[in-house]
């Protein structure tokens, strides 16, 4: 076949623009923070690395993706039904830029959940397209960050499906506690579906070991039976069980701001670390 050479000269530098532009305008690393069990410290963990990136100089947008809302009173906003939430930009086009609240804490915006979002999981069956919603939402505003950190909620449906279609990179937060790893078989089927079928470049970027008391030989134990399961994905950072994280929503304070030098705000210091040399 003879192409004309101006033509092959025109589609070539074409695709390089192309290519070019996308890298560039993708912008934020967007890591949703996922397990379908209750209660391992998914919150905590997106709240505490939101605001302990913040702190490094880092642009975040939080996007709470749970009715229960708890990142979103955990930062202090107080999530009254009348607020617009992220239900709002899934749901009723509602552009990202509308529902962020500013500067929540340094560096770190947030698109709030209240309990609006509970109506999503069945109102996005309907929907065209119905996984890639939470992916259309952050498009655009992802230029103007660095890191986006979704908190899932406790289990594998729509919404979480969305935060995996959207995220470059998950956080596995697991709780060093007895069935540390019930469940993960499922999740880590869903993760495999929804890379091959939605997002290719849907990554691991670590598993946390959340809640770690060093003085109990369970603890230990499940550490040690999680790195026999995910090796070198385990962060090295495990977050302590300290009471302090547990106290720091209620006054809607980040642990760096409730208490910055305990070892709560320590470690989650740490883990932004390591997200960052690995992300
Ligand atoms: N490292 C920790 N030390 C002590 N308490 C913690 C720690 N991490 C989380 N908690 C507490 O454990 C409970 C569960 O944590 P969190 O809400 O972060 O989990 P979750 O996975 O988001 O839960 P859900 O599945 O309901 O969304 C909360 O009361 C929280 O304050
Ligand atoms: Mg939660």
């Amino acid at each position: 076949m003879n192409v004309a050479p101006h033509i092959v000269y025109t589609a070539s530098k074409l695709l390089k623009e192309v290519i070019r532009t996308n890298r560039e305008t993708k912008g934020a690393t967007i890591i949703a923070v996922i397990n379908q069990k209750g209660g391992v410290g998914k919150s905590t963990t997106t709240i505490n690395l939101s605001a302990a990136l913040g702190e490094l100089g880092k642009q975040v947008l939080l996007v709470d993706l749970d009715p229960q809302g708890n990142a979103t009173s955990g930062l202090g906003v107080e999530k009254t039904p009348e607020i617009k939430c992220v239900y709002d930009g899934l749901i009723n086009d509602e552009a990202a830029d509308k529902l962020i609240i500013r500067a929540i804490t340094d560096g770190v915006d947030i698109i709030p959940a209240t309990i609006n979002l509970a109506g999503a999981e069945v109102e996005l069956m309907n929907e065209y397209a119905r996984e890639r919603r939470l992916a259309e939402l952050l498009g655009p505003t992802r230029k103007d960050y660095e890191y986006v950190l979704v908190d899932c909620p406790p289990s594998l449906g729509q919404l979480t499906i969305n935060a995996l279609t959207a995220a470059d990179y998950l956080i596995i937060p697991i709780q060093c506690e007895f069935y540390a790893l019930e469940g993960l078989t499922k999740l880590l089927e869903t993760v495999k579906i929804v890379k091959t079928r939605m997002n290719n470049d849907l990554d691991i970027l670590g598993v946390l070991m959340t809640m770690y008391d060093s003085r109990t030989s369970l603890a230990n134990q499940v550490v040690e039976e999680v790195a026999a399961y995910f090796g070198d994905t385990v962060f090295r950072t495990k977050i302590p069980r300290t009471v302090r994280l547990a106290e720091a929503p209620s006054f809607g304070k980040s642990i760096l701001a409730y208490d910055p030098k305990g070892k709560g705000a320590t470690a989650y210091r740490e883990l932004a670390k390591e997200v960052i040399d690995r992300g």
